[in-house]
């Protein structure tokens, strides 16, 4: 990417040391931003993403903060506006899963995964709002007076056992989001949800490592193949930028045509 669409802008990647929040700071970087790399525990991966970033041209930190708990999530933004002076972009990205049958579920993963995905997106979407409201509308920066991207799932539409508590946070997230972008459009910010399927990361490594594993995902993607971090990247970066100014309240599913149903191809 040659042009910078995201010059001047400051963006804040949740859980940006791995996997799909590594790929979009650093494609969001490439565009221009200024990228806040935000990690939990892997401070080393996140200076690398920083690094990164910084060598290809543009400023980036990381910062340390658990985005479930709130006054971790009050100091790292108040980091962000000392050092940045103000925030453009937020990509609520942090997120896990706690496997389980539900019958055996304990209370722990059920909590752990809504703190995580769901609470954590609330506290970061709730600071960034009020940093956006403060700074208002500066059409130099952006069209918009902010934008905030939620990292859903194609599970906020299609059911998943064994993970429950994991689609029940993505299934929330869909309103989360849209009821944001319901109360705050007219306050020119955006509020849209990316809604992955299977992407080649950690979180989901049983599910590509080895040729069978592969070929049996195959089978719930019209499309055949896996999705590559770098194709949320690409995507995040339009969600951030001006080029998708009328667009506000959307799931965008970014999945091969997982959300299609395969299996349904020769029957029902
Ligand atoms: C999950 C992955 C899964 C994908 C498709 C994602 O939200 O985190 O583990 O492979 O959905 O099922």
């Amino acid at each position: 990417m040659t042009e910078k669409k995201l010059k001047g802008q400051v963006a804040l990647v949740t859980g940006g040391s791995s996997g799909i929040g590594r790929a979009i700071a650093i494609a969001l970087g490439k565009a221009g931003a200024a990228v806040i790399v935000n990690y939990a525990s892997s401070a080393a991966s996140a200076e690398e993403v920083a690094a990164e970033i910084r060598a290809g041209g543009s400023d980036a930190i990381a910062i340390k903060a658990d985005v479930s708990r709130e006054e971790e999530v009050f100091s790292m933004f108040g980091e962000i506006i000392q050092q940045y002076g103000t925030l453009d972009i937020l990509v609520n990205n942090a997120g896990l899963q706690q496997d389980a049958p539900f019958d055996e579920m304990t209370l722990e993963q059920w909590q752990k995964v809504i703190d995580v995905n769901l609470t954590g997106q609330f506290l970061c979407a709730r600071e960034a709002i009020r940093e956006f409201l403060r700074r208002g509308l500066q059409p130099e920066r952006s069209r918009a007076c902010g934008k905030i991207i939620c990292m859903s799932s194609v599970h906020e539409l299609i059911p998943w056992a064994g993970h429950v508590n994991y689609a029940a946070s993505k299934g929330a997230i869909k309103m989360l989001m849209q009821s944001l972008a319901q109360e705050y459009g007219p306050r020119q910010i955006r509020v849209n949800s990316i809604c992955p399927g299977a992407i080649r990361t950690p979180i989901n490594k049983a599910a590509w490592e080895t040729p069978q594993a592969y070929q049996q995902l195959m089978t719930l993607i019209p499309y055949n193949r896996i999705g590559e971090p770098q194709d949320v990247g690409n995507l995040a970066v339009f969600l951030a930028s001006d080029d998708s100014d009328y667009i506000t309240g959307a799931s965008i599913f970014i999945d091969g045509g997982m959300a299609v149903y395969e299996s349904f191809a020769d029957g029902g």
